[in-house]
């Protein structure tokens, strides 16, 4: 999802809330378990976020320097869902600027062998309610033409397309901008 280095756009909206905030709230539609649950991820996350990256994205891969400056910075969530034996099994990164009413869905990722049993859903419902408590009126995300999965559930979801960004991926795609009011 993300489509290049965001340096210097994010500014502080909120700090204590990235690591307070009671995350899951809407969990009634998800299977039973211990790994459905999604958190705020710590710098302890690293390296099992960067392996989640890697397993997840063929390009636009957010590295480890991206990762550290985003779990530092008071304006960027990362939410992860844990796996078995200290993988991730899914993450989420939200973004915010001053002055922006739309809570930005940078990434979102789930663990090939974790995916089709709602994970993804539990992180939207997770972004939407951090959107909610943070004040903010939409979410929004970039999301590639050909990615079938990813499209059927923002469709699914309630997301509708509010413009498309020429040249946006580094394969040289377009990308669908999309939102939902929360
Ligand atoms: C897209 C992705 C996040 C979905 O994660 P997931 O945990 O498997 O999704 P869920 O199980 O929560 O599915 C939620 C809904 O999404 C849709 N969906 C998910 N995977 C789908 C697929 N392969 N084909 C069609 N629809 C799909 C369905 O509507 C599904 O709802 P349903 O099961 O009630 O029909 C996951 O495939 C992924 O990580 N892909 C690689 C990274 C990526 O593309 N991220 C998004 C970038 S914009």
């Amino acid at each position: 999802m993300p489509a290049r280095e965001d340096k210097g756009l994010l500014i502080r909206p909120w700090r204590a809330a990235s690591l307070t905030f009671p995350i899951m709230t809407t969990s009634a539609s998800l299977p039973a378990g211990p790994f459905t649950v999604p958190r705020p991820a710590t710098p302890a996350d690293l390296e099992a976020l960067l392996a989640l990256e890697a397993l997840c994205f063929e390009f636009n891969r957010m590295g480890r320097r991206s990762f550290k400056r985003l779990l530092e910075r008071p304006s960027a969530h990362i939410l992860v869902i844990d796996g078995a034996g200290g993988t991730l099994a899914a993450s989420a990164v939200l973004l915010s600027r001053v002055g922006n009413r739309g809570l930005r869905v940078y990434s979102l990722a789930v663990h090939p062998r974790q995916r089709g049993r709602g994970l993804a859903k539990a992180m939207m419902a997770a972004a939407l309610d951090l959107a909610r408590a943070t004040g903010h009126q939409w979410l929004s995300l970039e999301v590639h033409p050909e990615n079938a999965a990813a499209r059927a559930l923002y469709d699914r979801l309630g997301f509708h397309q509010t413009s498309v960004e020429e040249n946006y991926y580094a394969d040289g795609s377009h990308a669908f901008r999309l939102r939902r009011y929360v």
